[in-house]
């Protein structure tokens, strides 16, 4: 059972600049929320608690003001430092002491993940006991992300890293289960030739005992890219379209808090109070409490 997750939140951000000069990548506005809130909100609801955010070295406070370690969304938020992007498994370097004894999902700051498909993968996985789990997701244009090549049974037999030329479509998404061994096994990662310590590495460690298993998410699910400019809109325009259809809202964490029974009515007046007069605090005050 996974009852602990990462959320990694550093970063160059150099593909967003001058946006990220000032203001970390993962607290620019996707459409009606910091981009944080919607990896973070994956972790809730795969119903784990106990959260530790890592953040580029001297950007704390900035993240404090919006997700505190004393919060109103029932969990407990803790925060570390990255001195530099030194590459994906070095959360689990510095997140050994959080991690103790225990398995871990790791989700990247800027991944953006929607659908059904998605909450019932989260519900089947969480309670992974040995080895790690990726999820999958198809794309156009897979040369830019973590490859996956699968046999028929889902079974992975290939991983690569952001290949030139590939026949498969199937990214590795930025949320991933592990075991306990992940701490020890980062430890024996080298830098790749991009000088980072490569996520891909550590999956094909666990793939050569045997121990990977891939869940996809299918076409009825949905993970964006939050990459570049054109990307960031096209997924805010994605988040803007779904709620002013539904009238509800991706990754309002105080609501899936509540859903959870984490938190009670006086959490979300808190919160109300917190944000001020906005569409955030209507959506609040018009839940279903
Ligand atoms: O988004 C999924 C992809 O993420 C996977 O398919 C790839 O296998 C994986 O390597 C990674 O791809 P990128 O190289 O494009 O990741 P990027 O460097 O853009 O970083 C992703 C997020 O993690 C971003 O929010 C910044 C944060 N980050 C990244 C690094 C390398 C850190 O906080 N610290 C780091 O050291």
């Amino acid at each position: 059972m996974i009852k602990k997750g990462i959320i990694l939140a550093g970063g160059k951000g150099t593909r967003m600049s001058p946006l990220t000069k000032a203001v970390n990548k993962q607290l620019l506005p996707l459409y009606d929320k910091p981009l944080i809130f919607y990896p973070l909100s994956v972790l809730m609801l795969a119903g784990i608690k106990d959260i530790l955010i890592i953040v580029n070295k001297g950007q704390l406070n900035q993240f404090r003001k919006i997700l505190p370690e004393n919060n109103n969304f029932g969990i407990k938020i803790s925060y570390k430092e990255q001195l530099k992007p030194n590459g994906l498994p070095e959360a689990f370097l510095i997140g050994e002491k959080f991690i103790g004894k225990d398995n871990v999902a790791l989700i990247l700051g800027d991944n953006f993940f929607y659908g059904q498909s998605l909450t019932q993968s989260l519900k089947k996985n969480i309670s992974l006991k040995k080895g790690a789990t990726i999820f999958l997701h198809p794309v156009r244009n897979p040369n830019l992300y973590g490859v996956a090549f699968t046999d028929k049974k889902n079974k992975v037999k290939k991983l690569i890293e952001k290949p030139k030329k590939t026949n498969s479509n199937l990214a590795v998404t930025g949320l991933y289960f592990f075991d306990n061994d992940v701490t020890k096994l980062s430890k024996k990662l080298k830098p790749s030739s991009r000088g980072e310590l490569e996520i891909i590495d550590l999956l094909n460690l666990y793939k050569k005992k045997n121990n990977l298993k891939a869940d996809l998410i299918g076409r009825g699910g949905s993970w964006l890219d939050t990459g570049n400019i054109e990307d960031f809109y096209d997924a805010s325009n994605f988040i803007s379209t779904v709620e002013k259809r539904q009238g509800l809202k991706i990754a309002c964490l105080e609501e899936i808090a509540y859903k959870n029974r984490w938190i009670s009515k006086k959490e979300i007046k808190d919160s109300i109070k917190f944000y001020g007069n906005c569409e955030y605090s209507k959506y609040l005050k018009n839940l279903d409490t």
